[in-house]
Formats: structure tokens, C-alpha cells, sequence
């Protein structure tokens, strides 16, 4: 794997020519917007980004998809990716235009319901000029053909997610804006489609996706892998590992079937921990609701392949055996994160607090700690034994992260548990229970935001008072004082 340390000031030089074309590019278009709309009616175009708090170019407006038909090529060998996406979506407005997002790789043709269409891109963004105008409430396929080698994307906080080159082939991350490497699409959790993605690569390798693998064949020496998610799925959790893998296709006693891939140089150390996921499924099933998907599973890959263990619909990817703890977080998030999507980037407390809990509830019910004492180290400063970061956890609240940066750090995955557990205190082991599995139901296959979450607590124990846990736990700045 070839990986290249960043230059800081170089980086950021890159950063602001990066900003500054997009930007410049905006303000022509404003300008140009408004000479041609003297005295018409508003511009049709749909919004370049959905103005996320913290990535607000990512997504675009006037438009949502309901499934990706996504046909890939890979060659490792020259990292060459050939894809051709079919995206159907139902405009949201009348449209004589609209964008998607896609990094990098050269877009060799788009057509709107089969009619050849115009396309200009600045940035991340494909903007797409289809001959007629689309009308408001009006399903629309869409077709990109595309080729070129996909990049890495390096994050605000300074992880590397997109495509991301391995010792055999490549993985696909995509937590928060990865996904654009490798497909166009409106790459933003709110907005969610079923997906379809057949991926062909040399003979012996082996590509693994979301969802269930529905055919693969073999001819002249190149196989072709056929993946299919029938639930709603996030981009930012779609995946695609390509290399050699050995991979075990088993059902729990429940009936789900499990998919496991495993780099074989993972094999032995993931064998014990991997024998877990129906254990930990039923645990889950219990603790949290039905689950909400057809398959799971997960893909181990080298340690070196990536900086992070992420949720990925159905099938988590973890680089290297993962302890029992992080295989519960992962699949965690296939209830808190995956089922039931942030609304936007300011929400992933919703994700990573549920996620940390789970482990915390893991634990104090498998014989390990409980989540007060979890709790209580953390609060008294002797949770983190080899880290120095005893104090970052109360750097900003978990509902109000202090920027793109920061959207993975302590005070979002512990300090967002410690919420919950503060909810717990308050209501009794019952009623927590409650709404473990209520939270999980009630937004299901959707998208729900912080305030979601805080009515949905104060409906289900309406003789509770929550304003300090929102005030000081949620939202304060600082280290709540002790109760
Ligand atoms: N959300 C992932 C998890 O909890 C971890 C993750 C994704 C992450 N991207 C990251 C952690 C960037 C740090 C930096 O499993
Ligand atoms: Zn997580």
C-alpha cells in the first residue's frame, strides 16, 4: 500500500486552491443566475450542497434518490476503476438542472432518461443539464459512465477514508464523504436509496459489498460479483473491499444469513471473535428491536488497509481481528446509525453515543464493568489508561460539535454515551429499555436529529424532567458538575 505522509503547509495550499475554484465558481454562477433571471421565474437549478452544519457542499437539493445501479470495473494492478452508475431518483422541484457529487475521475457521458445530457463540474460537483426540463414529483433515471483512478480523501480531523489502496486490491470507506471517490451520487445521509452493484475484477480476486450477493460468474478470466441491498442504505456506509479473501456464508439459528470476509493473514486472529456475531446478534436483537436488515457479517482486512474500524451496512469492516467491544459498537450501528441515519453531520452523537453504550451494556451484562462504573471513570478523569486525553472528552458537547474536525472525537462517542447513561439514571433500567428499542422502531429506515431525540425522551417519560441533562450534558459547554 502506497500512502504518502501530508505536507501541512503544502496541504493547506492545496486546501485553499480546492475551496477557491468551487467558490469562484459559485459566485459566475450567481452572477450568471441572475442576469438570465431578470424578470423570470425562479431559477430551477436544484442547491449545490444540502448545507450541512459541517459539510455543507455535500448532498444536493431538488432531487431524491431511491436506488443506485452502480456497474464497476477494477484493476488493481493500475488502480483503474470504469463504472457506469444508473441513479433513479424522483425530483423534489421542477428541474433544469441538478448536481451530484463525485471527486476526481473523468465523466466521459451523462444521460437523463436515456437523452444525452449536458454536464459541467467544478469541484465535487457534476452539474447536470438535461435537455427538457424534469418536473416536480417526476422519477428520473439518470446514467453516468465514468473511468479513472479513484482517490484517497483525507478528512477535516486528518483520517483517510474514499478509496483507499491495499497490500491485494482496494477498500471503499466512505464516513463522512468518502463515497464520492469511487460513484457520483447525493452523497449526504439524508438522503438514503437501495442499491444494486456489480463489480468485475481479475480472476481470483474477490470483490465484497452491502447486502447479499446474488450471482457471480466467472468469463475470460475476469469474475464479476453482484451485490444487492434491499433496505435503505446511506452512501456514506456503502463499501467494496476488492483482493483475496476467505469468506464464509453461514445463517444464524435465527435464520439471517451471515457473510464473513476475512484477509487470509487475519484468519486465525479473527477466528474466535468472528464465531461471536450470532451471539452478539441475538443480544442485540434483544437489546435493541428486530434488526433491520437481510444479511450481516463483516469484512476483516490487514491492519495497515485502514486507520479505522467503520459500520458499513450489514457488513462492518475491520482492519485487523477487532476485540469483542468494537465487533458490538459496529454492529451496534446497524440499529443506531445505518436503520436510523443522522439527519446531518451535527447528529453523529446519535451514532457514536448509542454505539459506545452498546459496548458499555455489552460489557455490564457479559461480566465486565457496568456502565456506572464506566461512567464514573470517565467523569473522574481514570478511564483512559494510555492516552492522555482524560480532559478532550469535556472539550465540547456532543450535540454541538466544534467543527468538521471534531465529529469523531471523545466528547461525541463517550460524552454522547454519558448522556444516554444520564437518561438512564433518570427514567430506571425499565423505561431505558423502552427506549432503546422505541428510538430504534420509531424512525426505522429513516432519518432523525437531536431534537427528534429529546422530544422522543421527554414523550416516553412525560413526568421526568430533562432540561439538565439537555442543558448541561447535551449542550454545555465544559464539564458538567458533579450530581
Ligand atoms: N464511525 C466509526 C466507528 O465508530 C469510526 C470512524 C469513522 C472514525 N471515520 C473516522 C474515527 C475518522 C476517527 C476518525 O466505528
Ligand atoms: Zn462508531
Amino acid at each position: 500500500m502506497s500512502r504518502s505522509a501530508p505536507v501541512v503547509p503544502a496541504t493547506a495550499v492545496v486546501r485553499a486552491v480546492v475551496r477557491a475554484v468551487p467558490r469562484a465558481a459559485a459566485l459566475l454562477a450567481f452572477v450568471l443566475t441572475l442576469s438570465a433571471c431578470a424578470g423570470c421565474d425562479a431559477a430551477k437549478s436544484g442547491a449545490t450542497g444540502l448545507r450541512d452544519p459541517y459539510f455543507p457542499k455535500m448532498g444536493n437539493g431538488g432531487y431524491d434518490v431511491t436506488h443506485y445501479g452502480l456497474t464497476l470495473d477494477y484493476d488493481p494492478d493500475g488502480n483503474h476503476l470504469r463504472g457506469t452508475a444508473v441513479i433513479t431518483a424522483r425530483a423534489t422541484q421542477d428541474l433544469d438542472a441538478f448536481d451530484l457529487d463525485l471527486k476526481g475521475l473523468h465523466v466521459k457521458s451523462v444521460t437523463v432518461e436515456g437523452t444525452k445530457a449536458r454536464w459541467d463540474r467544478a469541484g465535487q460537483e457534476l452539474t447536470v443539464h438535461p435537455k427538457g426540463d424534469l418536473d416536480k414529483g417526476e422519477t428520473f433515471r439518470t446514467t453516468v459512465r465514468y473511468s479513472g483512478s479513484p482517490g484517497t480523501i483525507t478528512d477535516p480531523d486528518g483520517s483517510e477514508e474514499g478509496w483507499l489502496r491495499t497490500g491485494d486490491g482496494a477498500l471503499a470507506l466512505g464516513e463522512p464523504t468518502g463515497s464520492m471517490a469511487w460513484y457520483p451520487g447525493n452523497h449526504h445521509p439524508s438522503d438514503k436509496a437501495t442499491y444494486d452493484l456489480a463489480v468485475t475484477v481479475p480472476e481470483g480476486l474477490q470483490a465484497v459489498s452491502n447486502g447479499e450477493l446474488k450471482n457471480e460468474s466467472t468469463r475470460k478470466g475476469h469474475t464479476t460479483f453482484a451485490w444487492h441491498t434491499a433496505e435503505p442504505m446511506a452512501s456514506y456506509v456503502t463499501t467494496l473491499a476488492i483482493g483475496t479473501y476467505r469468506t464464509e456464508a453461514s445463517t444464524t439459528d435465527g435464520g439471517l444469513p451471515v457473510y464473513v470476509a476475512v484477509d487470509p493473514s487475519q484468519a486465525k486472529p479473527s477466528r474466535k471473535v468472528l464465531a461471536k456475531i450470532p451471539e452478539v446478534m441475538t443480544w442485540a436483537e434483544e437489546t435493541f428491536g428486530p434488526y433491520p436488515f437481510s444479511s450481516t457479517g463483516a469484512i476483516v482486512d490487514r491492519p495497515d488497509d485502514a486507520e479505522y474500524a467503520l459500520e458499513t451496512q450489514n457488513r462492518p469492516v475491520f482492519p485487523g481481528a477487532p476485540d469483542t467491544e468494537t465487533l458490538v459498537h459496529e454492529l451496534a450501528h446497524q440499529w443506531y446509525g445505518n436503520s436510523v441515519t443522522p439527519r446531518t453531520w451535527r447528529d453523529m452523537w446519535l451514532n457514536e453515543g448509542f454505539a459506545t453504550y452498546a459496548e458499555w451494556l455489552w460489557q455490564e451484562e457479559h461480566g465486565g464493568e457496568t456502565a456506572q462504573e464506566i461512567f464514573d471513570a470517565l467523569y473522574d478523569g481514570d478511564y483512559y489508561q494510555d492516552r492522555t486525553d482524560d480532559e478532550d472528552i469535556w472539550s465540547f458537547p456532543p450535540g454541538k460539535p466544534s467543527g468538521a474536525a471534531h465529529i469523531s472525537d471523545s466528547p461525541v462517542y463517550e460524552r454522547g454515551a454519558m448522556v444516554l447513561h444520564k437518561i438512564r439514571q433518570k427514567v430506571g433500567d425499565d423505561t431505558f429499555r423502552e427506549l432503546l428499542r422505541g428510538w430504534a422502531t420509531a424512525h426505522r429506515h429513516a432519518n432523525a436529529d437531536t431534537d427528534e431525540f429529546t422530544a422522543y425522551v421527554e414523550k416516553l417519560a412525560p413526568d421526568e424532567d430533562f432540561d439538565g441533562i439537555w442543558d448541561e450534558w447535551l449542550y454545555g459547554e465544559g464539564k458538567p458538575a458533579k450530581p
